[in-house]
């Protein structure tokens, strides 16, 4: 057996101690999260689907647009630990796992901003899952003009050796958050993090119209159904 598949760039293969590319124990660490973490991505994507399905059904309307899973990478984890201050995070995965929420991280695109709490709501309420952090960017927008429902929930995944809870951060938005957040973000990976204080007013205005639009179709679709 050789090194875990959750390593998927040989770059990052490259950089890690040679101790660690041979450590049967740090492989089997790896391949845990990518096990653990990707079942929980697919059984909150379940809920999720089964919920839309069943608001198709009762109210002939669907208030889920698209959704978007992702485990994060290695790599990502690896940056995110040391900007968390955890150290050695190489050696210390169980306080990774720990520490780091959006390990699993899914993207619920919805149609309109009510849909949004709806769904939040739904998901919340059921008996198996426990939210553990609420960011509510919509209400309380970033200084950037970020608007996305953040919701932290534990739900159980069960395994051969038993039930281990495990986190997934979701991010509810609107079409509209959802265009304005992917492209700022393309901007901003652009140009490597950095934009002017001129484009990052213009993407705050932006992201202020979009949020008008967004209640302006709120208003609309009251007035058909
Ligand atoms: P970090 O993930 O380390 O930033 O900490 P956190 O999880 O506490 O932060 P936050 O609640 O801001 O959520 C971070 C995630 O939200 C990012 O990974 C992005 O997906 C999204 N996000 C937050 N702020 C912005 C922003 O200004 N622009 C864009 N495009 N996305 C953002
Ligand atoms: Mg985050």
């Amino acid at each position: 057996m050789g090194i875990s598949s959750y390593i998927k760039e040989e770059r990052v293969l490259a950089e890690l101690p040679d101790e660690l590319v041979h450590s049967e124990a740090f492989a089997r660490e790896l391949d845990d999260i990518e096990l653990t973490y990707n079942a929980a991505l697919k059984e909150i994507t379940a809920k999720l689907e089964i919920l839309s399905n069943n608001f198709k059904m009762m109210n002939s309307y669907v208030p889920v647009h698209h959704i978007q899973g992702r485990l994060k990478t290695f790599d990502s984890l690896m940056e995110k630990a040391g900007r968390y201050g955890i150290e050695d995070p190489l050696h210390n995965i169980p306080k990774v796992r720990e520490q780091v929420y959006d390990i699993a991280g899914i993207r619920v695109v919805c149609n309109y901003r009510e849909d949004i709490y709806t769904i939040a709501d739904l998901l919340r309420a059921q008996e198996d899952v426990r939210t553990i952090k609420v960011k509510d960017y919509c209400k309380n927008p970033k200084p950037s003009g970020y608007r996305s429902l953040h919701v932290v929930v534990e739900i159980p995944v069960f395994l051969v050796d038993g039930k281990k809870m495990v986190p997934v951060e979701i991010q509810f938005r609107t079409i509209a958050m959802d265009t304005w957040a992917t492209l700022e973000h393309d901007l901003k990976y652009k140009n490597r993090g950095a934009l002017s204080a001129d484009v990052k007013d213009q993407l705050q205005e932006c992201a202020q119209t979009l949020a008008d639009v967004d209640i302006q179709m709120e208003r609309i679709r009251h007035q058909v159904f």
